[in-house]
């Protein structure tokens, strides 16, 4: 038996307001501790976006109510807002730049719309960038020259692996996450199967709205050189993004993979398999995220986990309400067995035992 601590996934789709066919508090947190995750900071690209005081509460209420794990949620830039979300900037997670393309309505594209948000969110605070390619090597550059830490969603290509280790390297405050598919899957990498257990494990090169996601799937290069630069990647993060089979599968696939019941197995088989250490995962899923977003500890918390397990992956046995994964028959080892969340058992051998409610805002702890 492994005992890690509490993890911490700093980037979620919650999905609620608005989409909750999609995902909801509910659904989403019990899906975090089943992947061993017993904090998320939730994204605020919902219906309606949260980029002001009356939107964040109410995504807060809806999490007051609802969620099973802890949580907090970030505010969105906006055009205009700058002033609005710094005043927020103690009850939400950070702020979230949307600057290249994406799911939902906040999206920044003129740089001047960037510079009163760099001048006044709070420095205690990471801005949290969706930036790509250029746009991220633009978004460094604002970092440097406002001097004010600047953490890269998501990162998916060689070369922007590279230009954050320069970044680091002359001490520009810069850091980054990196999610599951994008180091265990590439352009061309397609779930075949029509139904989640048709065809378990069968990938075919081609193209289907299952692999739409952004930032997309990278080639083997891209790949490569995340693993090549493990030492420069400060977070694991999901970037759970819930969108039902039937989205997916449609004529216009919203772009999005669920990731926060499969994260952790899939860590824990890359382990055993010898590309990653156990303190890999604990300085990305816990000591890092925590320093990075200025969160509190959960005290008496900790996941326990069978690292011997070997099962397959499989989307009906899943909580989030997407109802499949990317990862549909893989095999894996390692089985999140039992989640203590300060001093309560919140997950016990399948079963989720917090209630709606336990969850509490980490920015009001
Ligand atoms: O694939 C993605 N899905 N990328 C994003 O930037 C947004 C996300 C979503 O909200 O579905
Ligand atoms: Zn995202």
């Amino acid at each position: 038996m492994l005992k890690l601590p509490g993890l911490i996934d700093p980037h979620v789709h919650v999905r609620e307001p608005g989409q909750t066919h999609k995902e909801d508090w509910d659904t989403a947190t019990q899906a975090a501790l089943a992947g061993g995750i017993t904090m998320i900071l939730a994204m605020p690209n919902t219906k309606p976006p949260i980029f002001d005081a009356s939107t964040l509460d109410l995504a807060l209420d809806s999490a007051k109510q609802k969620a099973r794990c802890d949580y907090a949620q970030y505010v969105g830039a906006g055009p205009n807002n700058a002033d609005k979300v710094a005043s927020l900037a103690d009850k939400a997670a950070g702020l979230k730049m949307y600057l290249d393309s994406t799911f939902g309505e906040l999206r920044l594209d003129d740089m001047t719309l960037w510079v009163p948000h760099f001048e006044k969110y709070p420095k205690q605070y990471p801005i949290v960038v969706h930036a790509e390619s250029r746009s991220m090597a633009a978004a460094i550059l604002f970092a440097a020259i406002y001097d004010r830490p600047v953490h890269i969603a998501h990162v998916s290509l060689k070369e922007e692996i590279l230009l954050i280790k320069a970044a680091k390297e002359r001490g520009i405050k810069v850091t980054c996450e990196v999610c599951p598919h994008h180091l265990f899957l590439m352009e061309g990498d397609v779930p075949l199967s029509p139904s989640p257990s048709a065809f378990p494990g069968i990938r075919e090169r081609g193209k289907s709205g299952r692999a739409e996601v952004r930032p997309r799937l990278a080639t083997q290069e891209d790949v490569d050189a995340l693993w090549q630069n493990l030492d420069v990647i400060d977070c694991f993060a999901t970037d759970h993004a819930p969108h039902t089979l039937e989205e997916k599968d449609s004529e216009n696939p919203p772009p999005g993979f669920p990731g926060l019941e499969t994260a952790l197995p899939l860590w824990l088989t890359a382990v055993k398999d010898g590309r990653l250490t156990v303190d890999d995962i604990i300085s990305k899923m816990y000591v890092n995220p925590k320093k990075i977003f200025n969160l509190p500890e959960q005290a008496d918390t900790f996941v326990e986990v069978d690292e011997n397990a070997k099962y397959e992956i499989k989307a009906a046995n899943q909580f989030t309400r997407c109802g499949w994964t990317p990862f549909e028959g893989w095999k894996v080892k390692g089985r999140v067995t039992r989640v203590v969340l300060r001093g309560r058992e919140a997950f016990k051998d399948g079963k989720v035992l917090s209630e709606k409610g336990f969850g509490r805002n980490v920015r009001e702890y």
